[in-house]
C-alpha cells in the first residue's frame, strides 16, 4: 500500500532522535485482539462498570477474573503484528544512533515487548501482573488457565485482582512520571491506535505539542486528537508504522 507520506513529515522522522509513541488497542487489532469503543468493540456488548472498576471487582471478582482470563487467553496466543515490529525496529536504530524511543502503551496485553520494544512504559498496567488485595505483592503470571477464579494468594491466600488499572483508579504514579517526561523531552510524538479518550492518555500528545514536538497520528478513523496534531494518518497502524520507519536510512 502506497500511503505517500509527505516528504516534511518523513524528514522530520529521520532526524528525530527523541521519540515517544502513545499506543492503544488498535495497534493489537491486527493482532486479533478486540478494542474497546466502536461497533464490535468490548464495551459495546460488556458493562465497563462491571468490569474495569474497583466496586465492580468488588461486586463479583469471580465475573471480571472470568473476563480478564478471557482476554489473558487471547493475548497469549496473539502474535506481535508489522506495527509492534516497526516500534521494535525503531527504537533499536535510535539507540543505535544515540537517541532514544519510549513507547508508552494503554495496552495491557504484552505485545509491544514480544516484538522486542524495550522501554515500554505500561501505564494502564498489565493483564500479566497478579496482585494481591491483602498483602500487596505481585507477581508475573502467564498461567492459563489460572488454577482457580478468582486466583488466591500463595503467601497470605487473600483475593488477587489483575494488576491493570480500573475507571477510578490512579495511574501506577512511575509509569505517569516516566510518560509525561518522555512527552516533555521529545521532538517526535506518534500516537497510534487510541480513540484518545482516556485522560491522563490523552493529554500526552497536547505536553508533547506545547514544548514543540511534531505530532502524528495514526488510526483508521478521526479522533479528537486528530485535529491538534501536525500529521493526521489514516489507515491501519500495520501498515502505517512500517511505512513511518521506511523513512530510516
Ligand atoms: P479504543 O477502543 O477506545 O480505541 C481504539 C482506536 O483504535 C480507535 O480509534 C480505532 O479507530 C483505532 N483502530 C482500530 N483498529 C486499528 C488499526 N488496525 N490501525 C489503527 N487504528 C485502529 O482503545 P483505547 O484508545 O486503547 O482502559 O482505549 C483507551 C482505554 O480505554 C483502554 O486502555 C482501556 C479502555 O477502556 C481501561 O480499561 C482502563
Amino acid at each position: 500500500m502506497d500511503l505517500s507520506l509527505p516528504n516534511d513529515l518523513l524528514q522530520r522522522i529521520s532526524e528525530a532522535r527523541r521519540v515517544a509513541v502513545l499506543t492503544g488497542a488498535g495497534v493489537s487489532a491486527e493482532s486479533g485482539l478486540s478494542t474497546f469503543r466502536g461497533p464490535g468493540g468490548l464495551w459495546e456488548n460488556q458493562d465497563l462498570m462491571e468490569l474495569a472498576t474497583p466496586q465492580g471487582f468488588a461486586r463479583d471478582p469471580k465475573k471480571v477474573w472470568e473476563w480478564y482470563a478471557w482476554r489473558r487467553e487471547q493475548a497469549l496466543v496473539a502474535q506481535p503484528n508489522a506495527g509492534h515490529l516497526a516500534l521494535a525496529r525503531w527504537e533499536e536504530w535510535l539507540s543505535h544512533r544515540g537517541g532514544r524511543l519510549d513507547l508508552i502503551t494503554q495496552n495491557v496485553d504484552g505485545l509491544h515487548q514480544a516484538a522486542g520494544s524495550k522501554n515500554v512504559i505500561e501505564l494502564h498496567g498489565s493483564g500479566w501482573v497478579l496482585r494481591c488485595t491483602r498483602c500487596g505483592r505481585e507477581r508475573l503470571d502467564r498461567t492459563h488457565p489460572l488454577p482457580e477464579i478468582p486466583p488466591r494468594c500463595g503467601e497470605c491466600q487473600g483475593l488477587l485482582r489483575p494488576g491493570v488499572v480500573w475507571f477510578g483508579e490512579m495511574l501506577p504514579p512511575a509509569a505517569l512520571v516516566s510518560a509525561q517526561t518522555a512527552a516533555e523531552n521529545c521532538e517526535l510524538f506518534l500516537v497510534a491506535g487510541t480513540s484518545g479518550t482516556v485522560y491522563p492518555a490523552a493529554g500526552l500528545v497536547e505536553v508533547a505539542a506545547r514544548q514543540g514536538a511534531a505530532t502524528i497520528e495514526a488510526n483508521l478513523e478521526p479522533t479528537p486528537l486528530s485535529d491538534a496534531v501536525d500529521w493526521s494518518l489514516r489507515g491501519r497502524s500495520g501498515e502505517i508504522l512500517p511505512s513511518l520507519i521506511a523513512a530510516l536510512d
